[in-house]
């Protein structure tokens, strides 16, 4: 019988594209999520991609009760652990509610995983544990640091996830730190669809080749880095995803934790993307040179050899499928 795995947030961007990805794998998998930054036509749209009903919980990582009627329910061989609240900036107006969700969120979820005799878990932690980097491509034994409310609380949950597995040798955790995620599905289904005027750089100029954003302001040009403007690892959402998928698996299949990097190890400029989604859409994209964003480190890339090593993991897809699967994506979302 298929392992049933456990998705909170699952119907958010990176979960919505691993459901795809475990059930293609031959996994069962149940969604919990409770649409605070999704919306429920995506789980039509993953019934359309897999061809075969979605089991969701709708509920808040928050509540034992919710958690506790799907382990009771369901026989959970394993969880992904999606759900958090993840913007930079608003974690620093709302550090309460940001380290309620991200790390009391952990704390429950592994509360009930405990009681129910659950012991594997994939967690979503993030390059930002890396700070200020020192050495690039970074590897996973770089120092660890935070520079905003959002980090700390990736950083916590990563120490949290090392007490809890120092207790039991019976726990094992995959903690996956992603880099920058990009692109949509192939089918143009699913994606990344931001509720406010979008952060992160991708969806930004998304919306400037869409129109519904006048121009990108890029946040420096005055950084040592080849073209002056900020280098990060863009990695496509389904490479991503896949990595869940050997993550959990060698969680399964060998009981032994791992803390990798998901990146690419190629770092690309802010100007490199502009130009690759301009050839994507088809048009010019509009942009200024503003200040620095405060925070901003000059580069940051992964060393993604350990993933490959322990996992088997190798990202296949590249700057031009992330800018034209973000396009066809977009596209379609602005025409429904
Ligand atoms: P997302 O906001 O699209 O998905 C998160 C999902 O969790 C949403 O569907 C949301 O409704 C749900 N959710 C939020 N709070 C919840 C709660 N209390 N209970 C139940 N569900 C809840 O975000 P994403 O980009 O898919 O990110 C997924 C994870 O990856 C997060 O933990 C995030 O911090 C981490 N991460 C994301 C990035 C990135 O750039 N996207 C980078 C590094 C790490
Ligand atoms: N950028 C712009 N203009 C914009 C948005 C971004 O020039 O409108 C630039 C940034 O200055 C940076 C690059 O584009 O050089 C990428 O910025 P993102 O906000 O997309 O990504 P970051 O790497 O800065 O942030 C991401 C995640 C954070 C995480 C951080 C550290 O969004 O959650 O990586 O790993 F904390």
């Amino acid at each position: 019988m298929a392992d049933t795995i456990l998705l909170t947030g699952g119907a958010g961007y990176i979960g919505s594209h691993t459901y795809v990805e475990l059930v293609a794998a031959g996994y069962d998998v149940v969604i919990l999520d409770n649409f605070s930054n999704s919306r429920p036509e995506v789980i039509d749209r993953l019934e359309v991609i897999s061809g075969a009903p979605v089991t969701v919980y709708t509920g808040d990582v928050l509540d034992p009760a919710v958690l506790e009627r799907v382990f009771v329910e369901r026989n959970i061989a394993a969880v992904i652990h999606f759900a958090a609240l993840k913007a930079v900036g608003e974690s620093a107006e709302k550090p309460i509610e940001y380290i309620q969700t991200n790390v009391s969120g952990l704390v429950n979820l592994l509360a009930a995983m405990k009681k129910h005799g659950v012991h594997r878990l994939v967690f979503s932690s993030s390059a930002t544990v890396y700070g200020e980097p020192e050495t690039l491509p970074i590897p996973e034994d770089a120092p660890r640091s935070y520079t905003n409310t959002y980090g700390f609380t990736k950083l916590v949950c990563e120490q949290t996830l090392e007490q809890v597995a120092a207790s039991d040798p019976r726990w094992a955790f995959g903690t996956l730190r992603y880099f920058n995620p990009a692109g949509a599905h192939d089918t143009g289904l699913i994606g990344e669809d931001p509720n406010d005027i979008p952060n992160n750089l991708m969806p930004y100029i998304a919306k400037v080749a869409t129109g519904e954003l006048e121009r990108l302001s890029v946040f420096g040009n005055d950084y040592e880095t080849p073209d002056g403007t900020g280098v990060r690892d863009y990695i496509h959402v389904v490479d991503l995803a896949r990595g869940h998928v050997q993550s959990v698996r060698a969680l399964i299949e060998s009981g032994e934790s791992h803390t990798v990097n998901l990146g690419t190890g190629k770092g690309y400029s802010v100007l490199e993307m502009l130009k690759s989604y301009e050839s994507a859409c088809g048009h010019e994209l509009a942009y200024s040179i503003a200040p620095r964003r405060a925070g901003d480190v000059a580069a940051s890339f992964a060393d993604p050899s350990k993933a490959h090593a322990i996992l088997g993991f190798q990202a296949e897809r590249d700057l031009d499928d992330m800018c034209r699967t973000s396009w066809n994506w977009v596209s379609r979302l602005k025409n429904t």
